[in-house]
């Protein structure tokens, strides 16, 4: 059913003002995407569906993020910000064009789901001239209000239009919106801006379409997935819901958590069956784990790839182009970045990994530190498999130590390291017979002096 052509139109050309933020509101980030970012992945991508983007002028960071998300939408710059009705004019030369339906979303709802905007098509293609987004909710407050008469919607009244009566109403306008494409032009160009915004509202649309006889109908979606983000704690709120999203999907795909709420995931945090992961944990995006993986506790973890049966922690950061294969071990306060680690490495305690690669079975020591950087230039590391790193050793980039090579706690490595060999790189041990006795006394004795 769904070869109907299909144009989706996002709108994301307003100030957000009310965010009190000088990054426009649509780039505020929900899981580690940005809100736009949120709305882009939901809308229809099939083939042959277009998408259309309207922004304001300047915009840039705005179209380049998009960009990102749908390399092949185009965009349309609203001049001036003249309300949502507007707004989709923007889009004008399109609007004519050989489609079936035209689905509208607003760039600040993140958490709509792509179910409903095939429900609305399903309803267009089996007649509805129009369908409207609605949710019930307890706080209506900001909301624009469904107005039904014999169980249709008759008009979308704003909050600031409402009368006293009409704010009672429960029933809001969630802002997605989906008609058939014959109508859009005649609708939007018949809405006017008397109203107390002075604004040409997209949600006049439905009085109108009422007016002309047309069939409208109202979708319902839950509350929590059509929330609209005009705020900072708004922001936050939507946050908390996508994240309770993430995690039933997570532990749906045979992931256990032993305490979901505490553990933080990204839009596109990839997790295998049968990983286990303790609280609180915080993933940032790009991090893939296979099978068996155990994550312990407060580790935080970004653009990782974390093989099969690896244990990760307690409080591990894995930092971008980590790339862990089965069976690495990365233990309590270690910092990974890219590294390229090999089977069975371990690297057990309070150690710095970055621009390495390790090979197989190699035993990283507490408190070795990669010296990568010499405060300009980034230098590599390659360690061999099967060598051992003494704890405390620093080992100074670039810098290639062989396989099966062993390096002496403590030492300070900065040539170049053969297969087999033993390396140190430290000051030669002293040792005095009975000279700790002997200073012992000196010390008291001055001590006694000064005292006097
Ligand atoms: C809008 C709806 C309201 C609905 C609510 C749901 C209208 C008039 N009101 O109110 O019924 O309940 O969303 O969240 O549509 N935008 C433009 N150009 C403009 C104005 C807005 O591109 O000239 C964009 C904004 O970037 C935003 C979206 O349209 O993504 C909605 O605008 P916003 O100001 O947030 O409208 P609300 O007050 O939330
Ligand atoms: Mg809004």
């Amino acid at each position: 059913m769904m070869t109907r052509r299909c144009l989706s139109i996002i709108l994301a050309a307003g100030e957000g003002t009310r965010m009190q933020s000088r990054l426009p509101k649509i780039l505020h980030k929900i899981g580690g995407l940005s809100l736009i970012g949120h709305v882009i992945r939901a809308m229809p991508a099939a083939a042959g569906n277009d998408m259309a983007l309207i922004i304001a002028p300047g915009a840039a960071a705005v179209q380049i993020e998009a960009q990102k998300l749908a390399p092949k939408a185009q965009f349309f710059i609203q001049q001036q910000r003249l309300g949502t009705a507007h707004a989709v004019l923007a889009a004008e030369d399109l609007l004519g064009k050989n489609y079936d339906d035209i689905v509208i979303a607003y760039g600040d709802t993140p958490l709509i789901r792509p179910q409903y905007i095939e429900k609305a098509r399903q309803k267009l293609a089996k007649g509805a001239d129009i369908v409207v987004s609605g949710f019930y909710t307890e706080a209506p407050q900001g909301y624009g209000r469904l107005v039904e008469k014999a169980g249709r919607p008759v008009k979308i009244v704003e909050e600031k239009e409402a009368t006293a009566r009409e704010k009672k109403i429960k029933l809001c306008n969630g802002g997605f919106m989906a008609l058939k494409a014959e109508h859009i032009l005649p609708l939007l160009r018949a809405v006017g801006n008397k109203n107390s915004k002075g604004e040409y509202y997209l949600t006049d649309v439905v009085a109108l379409a009422a007016e002309r006889g047309l069939e409208a109908q109202v979708l319902e979606m839950a509350a929590e997935d059509i929330v609209g983000v005009n705020t900072q704690a708004e922001l936050a709120a939507a946050e908390a819901l996508w994240q309770s999203r993430k995690r039933q999907e997570i532990m749906a795909g045979g992931v256990s958590l032993q305490a979901p709420e505490t553990v933080y995931f990204a839009y596109d945090t990839a997790i295998s069956a049968d990983v286990f992961i303790e609280p609180h944990v915080f993933f940032g995006t790009g991090v893939i784990i296979a099978a068996g993986a155990h994550i312990r506790a407060f580790s935080y973890i970004e653009g990782a790839t974390i093989g099969k049966n690896a244990i990760i922690g307690p409080y591990a950061r894995l930092r971008p182009l980590s790339r862990l294969a089965d069976n690495v071990k990365i233990g309590n306060f270690c910092e990974i970045k890219q590294a390229n680690i090999a089977e069975g490495v371990k690297i057990n305690h309070l150690a710095y990994m970055g621009d390495v690669e390790i090979g197989t079975d190699s035993n990283i020591g507490a408190g070795a530190i990669s010296c990568n950087y010499n405060g300009y230039n980034k230098e590599k590391i390659s360690i061999g498999a099967g060598a051992f790193i003494g704890s405390n050793s620093a080992l100074v980039a670039p810098l290639s130590i062989g396989k099966g090579a062993y390096i002496a706690s403590g030492s300070v490595i900065t040539h170049n390291v053969d297969d087999e060999a033993l390396a140190f790189g430290r000051a030669r041990q002293v040792n005095k017979p009975e000279g700790g006795k002997r200073l012992k006394a000196l010390l008291s004795l001055k001590k006694g002096q000064e005292n006097h």
